[in-house]
């Protein structure tokens, strides 16, 4: 689509003595910026490729000014001296240079900036303002393989229009799944045998997930015939819960007390363990503690953990015990949901992945690569607190980890 204006000129013939004008402006226009070129040999003044001399003349001339203020100011007359051959008195437009922008944007007017985004589908069509009939403010996602379809598609009806659903497919296959009605308006994301955590990692970043108030990051082997998930999202918000998890059932084969379904209350933040197992009542796994087969959390919590997850420790091991690094206090801000509960199946899935070595299972390896992790973990998180403490000049507690 052409602009009447630009229509309009082109269809007229120029006078001749504005053509005239035009070519003369632009050879002094060239004219300009080749003695520009010379003078300055790198163009972009504000990255520094000054020659030096003139940088220092310049903090010479007026120190107590800051360099970058004297080299926005230089590139501006450069810029206005060679898009106007007057000798004009508009050169005082200083450059933008906001640091209040995010990292890497300061040059941006800040109203243009845009740090976070949405996983809302938008239309090719029409206004992009009234795109958006519905922005869910959940998210869920599950890691997926084939094998489980009838039991994702089970859970995702367990979650309303109000959730977003993202599916993580480790094994590669997508299209059977558009069977489903939901499958439509999910999110698939399609990986080759990856983790829930290496998903999360990549694929969840705390500005992309920020339109959502809390965000469930959950396994594919859980039933789902007792939960539901707007009543479990009124519960989180009543007891102030910042990370959680359904109770579990049955008790058999868990593996804490903590996660197990009580049935006389609705959420429970504490519990009783072996005896030995807990060295202080409000520390994991008696308290501020949580399993990460099932794992919600809220906005501003996930922005912390998401920070703690390592991009080479895929199985997330050992990342439950240290949850609670990222809310204060934890053991009232973490809890387990009892009034909307789920059943842990225990299906092997991504073990089934692994590969088979020196005669043992391929799940063997998995598992062996899971505890291996965790030691990993361990070690890097203490690590890190005690350079942290050494580093502000305080002696280091024995240990803050687990
Ligand atoms: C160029 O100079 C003219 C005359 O001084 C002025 O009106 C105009 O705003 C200037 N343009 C720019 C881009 O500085
Ligand atoms: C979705 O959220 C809205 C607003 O919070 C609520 O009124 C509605 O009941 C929710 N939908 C369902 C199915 O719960
Ligand atoms: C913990 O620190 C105390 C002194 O602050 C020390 O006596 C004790 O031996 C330490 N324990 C361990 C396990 O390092």
């Amino acid at each position: 689509m052409a602009k009447p204006g630009i229509l309009g000129r082109s269809s007229s013939m120029p006078r001749s003595n504005e053509g005239m004008r035009l070519i003369f402006s632009a050879v002094i226009g060239i004219m300009l910026g080749y003695l520009f070129g010379i003078s300055f040999p790198t163009v972009n003044i504000t990255k520094l490729h000054f020659p030096s001399s003139i940088v220092s003349y310049i903090e010479d001339r007026n120190s107590g000014i800051t360099t970058q203020t004297l080299l926005n100011h230089a590139w501006t007359s450069a810029n206005s001296h060679k898009k106007n051959n007057s000798d004009s008195k508009s050169d005082e437009i200083p450059k933008i240079y906001v640091t209040s922008n995010p990292k890497g944007a300061e040059r941006l007017p800040p109203g243009i900036v845009v740090s976070e985004t949405d996983l809302y589908p938008r239309r090719l069509w029409g206004e992009p303002s009234e795109d958006l009939t519905i922005q869910p403010r959940y998210l869920v996602t599950f890691t997926v393989g084939i094998a489980q379809k009838a039991n994702i598609d089970a859970a995702v009806k367990k979650f309303s229009e109000n959730f977003t659903i993202m599916l993580f497919h480790y094994d590669g296959r997508t299209t059977e799944w558009d069977e489903f009605e939901w499958s439509k308006r999910a999110i698939h994301v399609s990986v080759s045998k990856q983790t829930k955590w290496w998903y999360a990692k990549r694929f969840l970043h705390p500005d992309v997930v920020a339109r959502y108030d809390y965000i469930f990051i959950w396994d594919e082997d859980l039933g789902v015939q007792h939960f539901n998930a707007e009543e479990y999202i009124k519960l989180v918000r009543k007891h102030g819960l910042e990370i959680s998890q359904p109770g579990l059932e049955p008790d058999r084969g868990l593996t804490w007390q903590m996660t197990k379904r009580r049935g006389d209350r609705e959420v429970h933040k504490v519990t009783e363990e072996r005896p030995g197992w807990c060295s202080d009542p409000h520390l994991p796994p008696c308290a501020a503690f949580v399993e990460i087969m099932a794992t919600v959390f809220s906005r501003d919590a996930w922005r912390c953990v998401w920070h703690m997850i390592q991009n080479d420790l895929i199985h997330g091991w050992g990342l439950d015990f240290a949850l609670r690094k990222c809310v204060e206090p934890a053991h009232e801000k973490i809890g387990v949901v009892d009034a909307q509960w789920i059943v842990h199946q225990g299906v092997p899935s991504l073990g089934n992945q692994g590969k088979s070595e020196n005669g043992r299972a391929p799940w063997e390896g998995v598992r062996g690569r899971c505890r291996k992790e965790w030691g990993i973990f361990q070690a890097r998180l203490a690590d890190a607190e005690k350079k942290y403490y050494l580093d502000q000049g305080i002696t280091p507690p024995n240990s803050t980890s687990v």
